[in-house]
């Protein structure tokens, strides 16, 4: 079957969050399994962009009320992904560094969708599946179903996946007048509370909806930034489908990322190694259990608890454990993090960025990966952390409570909590510090926990079911 993904973000092209990691694999696993599953995404200027090959496959044209805009679609030639990726590029709007963060962001997208939606309307062939991502794309079922222009695609089923619920793609109803001509009758189905509410029209309008774990989708029918309702509403359509991780990018026996590479067998030996070396980097002890956090700096992740969680427990526990931490995002959370660098010198580092092979080498040579987040829709960190043999630290909640199972529980490999709070955090701390001291528990939760089968191999499967129910 033919399955076109349209995202907002799809690695290495562009990445933001994890949703990229989902748009860069998934498909991959899709052709593995004999489909034929295809990317489109914006054409961000972006160091991909530049280091590899492109063909041009499509110009066209389209307006957005009083503005008119010509777009290309350009396609990688080298087939380096696993499958064929295409890029719409819209002068005055796409061309540009960031994936989002510009004021003009509800047109950008508005204008990738609408330049998407004139590019299949006029392909010879239909696709069996188009499988829209997050708000950003989450207008076309819409457009596929109401939009005059694009009757010849009202017939193919679309599928929503919403890698997170709290943005919405929000617009005021001036911006309706953006869409091409469509039946007005269905104003409704574009309108949440007197706005036009993306997110809430692709989970009207989509065949069928889910999120990136089963938990995430229940606790959604609770509390879905104003859209619970809905989602109670739509219940007969929405599921979740847990998240795999791309076992080629993500394997410390392969990884060319890390120097010292290990597997199941010599975990314990390799990660030693590795956490010397990082360690060394930046001037910390690897004698000491290492806890890490990678990730957005942001409320979600309850990032802000950061700071005051490691400044106790480096007056507590002084002299006993080590914290690096990796991310960008609130810049209070990021100066607070940035200052402590001089004050807990040889325990302590913090870098204010995103990089993608330093996370490798802290999976690599970490013991402890904490994730106190608020909200996990999936979350692909601790799925990373279990492969590298790191013990997950995680707040029950979302695709954290779906894929950690705490040690004390049968079968168990991870420290969970309940709370997103400074006590609760201290607690896991203090529980880390004593499974560290624990060397025979530690090697056997290790192993444990890197013979759990993420790969996307059964994700991916679930997907084709899903796609199948509709067709
Ligand atoms: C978003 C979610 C994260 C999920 C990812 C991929 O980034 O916050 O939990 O794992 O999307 O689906």
């Amino acid at each position: 079957m033919e399955i076109i993904h349209v995202s907002a973000e799809c690695y290495p092209m562009a990445k933001v969050g994890g949703l990229a990691d989902v748009v860069g694999a998934l498909p991959k696993y899709q052709n593995q399994q004999g489909h034929i599953a295809k990317v489109v995404m914006p054409m961000y200027r972006t160091k991909f962009l530049y280091e590899n090959e492109w063909e041009v496959v499509h110009k066209g044209f389209f307006s957005m009320e009083k503005m008119n805009f010509d777009f290309t679609i350009i396609k990688e030639i080298n087939n380096k992904l696993g499958f064929d990726l295409y890029c719409v590029d819209i002068n005055g709007l796409l061309d540009r560094e960031k994936v989002y963060g510009y004021d003009d962001d509800t047109e950008r997208f508005m204008a990738f969708q609408i330049a998407v939606m004139e590019w299949m309307s006029r392909w010879e062939h239909r696709p069996d599946i188009v499988h829209v991502h997050d708000h950003q794309a989450a207008l076309i079922p819409f457009m596929m179903k109401y939009c005059y222009a694009y009757t010849n695609l009202k017939s193919i089923p679309s599928i929503l996946t919403i890698h997170n619920a709290q943005y919405q793609g929000w617009m005021g109803w001036e911006k309706a007048a953006y869409l091409p001509a469509w039946d007005t009758w269905n104003w409704g189905l574009l309108d949440w509370n007197n706005t036009v509410n993306s997110l809430a029209c692709g989970i009207k309008t989509a065949y069928r909806v889910n999120t990136v774990s089963p938990g995430y989708m229940k606790e959604l029918m609770d509390e879905a930034n104003g859209l619970e309702n809905l989602f109670r509403a739509e219940y007969a359509k929405c599921t979740g489908i847990i998240n795999g991780i791309d076992y080629k990018v993500w394997n410390p026996a392969t990884d060319t990322y890390i120097m010292d590479n290990y597997s199941i067998k010599d975990a314990a030996a390799g990660k030693a190694l590795n956490k010397k070396k990082l360690c060394d980097d930046f001037g910390l002890q690897p004698n000491l259990p290492l806890i890490i956090f990678i990730g957005r700096l942001v409320h979600e992740k309850a990032a802000e608890l950061l700071p005051d969680a490691i400044n106790n427990a480096l007056q507590t526990y002084t002299g006993k454990i080590n914290f690096l931490i990796l991310g960008s995002g609130d810049p209070a959370v990021e100066n607070a993090l940035t200052q402590m660098n001089q004050q807990y010198v040889g325990y302590y580092n913090s870098q204010i960025t995103y990089n993608e092979k330093l996370s490798h080498l802290m999976y690599a040579g970490a013991d402890f990966l904490l994730m106190p987040s608020r909200v996990e829709p999936c979350g692909l960190n601790q799925l990373y952390a279990l492969r590298y043999g790191t013990v997950p630290m995680v707040r029950r909640t979302g695709g954290l409570k779906d894929t950690v199972i705490d040690i004390d529980e049968q079968g168990g490999y991870g420290l969970c909590f309940n709370y997103a709070s400074l006590y609760d955090i201290d607690i896991t701390i203090q529980r880390a510090l004593a499974l560290y001291n624990d060397t025979v528990t530690l090697n056997a939760v290790r192993k444990t926990m890197m013979a759990i089968d993420n790969s996307w191999i059964a994700s991916a499967e679930q997907y084709i079911n899903l796609y199948n129910s509709v067709r």
